[in-house]
């Protein structure tokens, strides 16, 4: 990356309240409340036009790097609704539920595994000290909706909670469908959907979010070494896309942590405000899933070794992660007000990775009343819109517009001179360093695709 060349970027940099991503979200367009018209609707949102183009980056990134630099890993694209049966098989109609407990003086309600132990013992609330209800409630997280028209004909089913179960109902498909055998991966990007009790944290905590996740199939006897590999490629991946490598790490959940389904897990986290977090789960599965299945619909969804004709079921090795944590994680890791050496107003800058960032370039005229200057600046803009994600900007001095683009993380700008007339060069501006080289425009196109295009 060119943009930690020289000096340390963020690495002693203060962790960045939420308030100030939200607020920047909003006012540049990475981010909206859903419904703002009507009030809103606690934990959903909806993305802007910057949004849009730093989630499309996330995502294909991952695409890219999980499914077609894996000849052994192939991608589907499940419905958000199946059948109803999937969510027993599952066990999440049993299993996947919040305990809540109620103070009985603030009213307020309280996660039971959010709860400080102290608390739990002595059934006292944490925020007004008063007496927590003895029992705690069991609410389930699964969204409820129906399918049909007729009253009395509609059947029940449920928004999926999380998006693998498409990847285990279509495994069998897929095994038949394509030349895969095991070990083999199913990947896909697709939303979840849960009631969570408690959203907040503006992306962190949602109730209608976005997961990625690739599901390994192996033979039992190298689930070790599987599990081994994408653990550290999942982690290394988290890695290199963010600048405080320090605020990440791997931590092996505790065993009665476990979801219902794992019997190992490790979460990727990383620390921001909130403490550490988890940004990705990496789950040993085993054959919970395709046993369940098997089990509930009655299908063989056993393998038969092609050479050894040994008919197993597989066990799967998940990685799980959030296409919104990312996003959130990724602009606290980036967001910067750097001190002005004049003593003027900070700089806000997102230090993204140039792979991801939501505009790769900008292009200015020096003046908006040069009429060479304003027709050579168009023409450069709208050859690099071709390739990349270009924005072209007249208003106010070059200063601001550098501003402007800091602030939602452009990587490069490049400004067309007098001189640009005499000799076809232009002024690259480089986000981190502020540096400023001069390019010939024939050379400008590859100068910018080897900086912001992933390899
Ligand atoms: N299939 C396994 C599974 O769903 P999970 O740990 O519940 O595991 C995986 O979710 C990832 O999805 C998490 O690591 C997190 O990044 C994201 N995630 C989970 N719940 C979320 C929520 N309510 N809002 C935003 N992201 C969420």
């Amino acid at each position: 990356m060119t943009q930690t060349e020289n000096k340390p970027l963020v690495s002693d940099t203060p962790l960045v309240p939420i308030e100030k991503i939200v607020s920047l979200c909003k006012r540049r367009g990475f981010v909206y409340p859903n419904s703002e018209i009507y009030g809103g609707v606690a934990g959903i949102y909806d993305f802007g036009p910057l949004g849009v183009e730093l989630r499309n980056n996330i995502r294909r990134f991952w695409w890219w790097s999980m499914v077609q630099t894996h000849d052994n890993v192939v991608g589907i694209e499940g419905a958000n609704i199946t059948h109803p049966r999937v969510w027993e098989a599952s066990g999440h109609v049993e299993n996947f539920v919040d305990r809540l407990v109620d103070c009985k003086q603030c009213k307020q309600r309280f996660r039971v595994d959010h709860l400080p132990a102290e608390n739990l013992e002595q059934h006292k609330c944490p925020n007004c000290s008063g007496e927590l209800m003895a029992e705690p409630r069991v609410f389930n997280l699964l969204m409820e909706t129906y399918l049909g028209v007729v009253e009395g004909d509609r059947m029940k089913t449920y928004l999926r909670g999380e998006a693998c179960q498409n990847i285990y109902l279509d495994y069998d498909n897929v095994l038949k469908s394509s030349r895969m055998q095991i070990p083999f991966g199913i990947c896909q990007i697709g939303k979840a959907y849960r009631n969570e009790v408690t959203p907040g944290n503006f992306l962190f905590r949602q109730r209608e979010f976005e997961q990625w996740d690739l599901q390994f199939f192996v033979h039992p006897n190298n689930m070790e070494q599987w599990f081994e590999y994408w653990k550290q490629y999942r982690f290394d991946w988290y890695k290199s896309i963010i600048k405080h490598k320090d605020r990440l790490r791997m931590r092996a959940h505790d065993t009665d942590e476990l979801a219902h389904y794992a019997k190992q897990a490790f979460d990727v986290e990383y620390r921001t405000i909130l403490g550490w977090q988890e940004w990705e789960g990496i789950h040993w599965r085993q054959d919970w899933d395709l046993s369940r299945h098997a089990q509930f619909s009655g299908q063989d969804l056993g393998y038969t070794d092609p050479l050894t004709k040994e008919h197993y079921t597989p066990w799967i090795v998940e990685t799980s992660g959030g296409v919104d944590r990312t996003f959130l994680n990724l602009l606290l890791d980036a967001y910067e007000e750097e001190p002005d050496p004049a003593g003027k107003e900070p700089r806000t800058v997102l230090h993204l990775h140039p792979w991801l960032a939501p505009v790769k370039v900008a292009v200015f005229p020096l003046q908006k009343n040069k009429e060479e200057l304003i027709t050579s600046a168009k023409s450069i803009h709208s050859n690099l819109q071709r390739f990349m994600v270009s924005q072209y900007d007249e208003i106010g001095n070059i200063g601001r517009r550098y501003r402007r683009q800091d602030e939602i993380g452009t990587p490069y700008c490049v400004t067309i001179d007098f001189q640009t007339l005499d000799d076809q060069t232009v002024t690259v501006r480089e986000r981190d360093q502020m540096s400023q080289i001069r390019i010939p425009i024939n050379e400008l196109l590859m100068y910018l695709l080897e900086r912001v295009t992933w390899k």
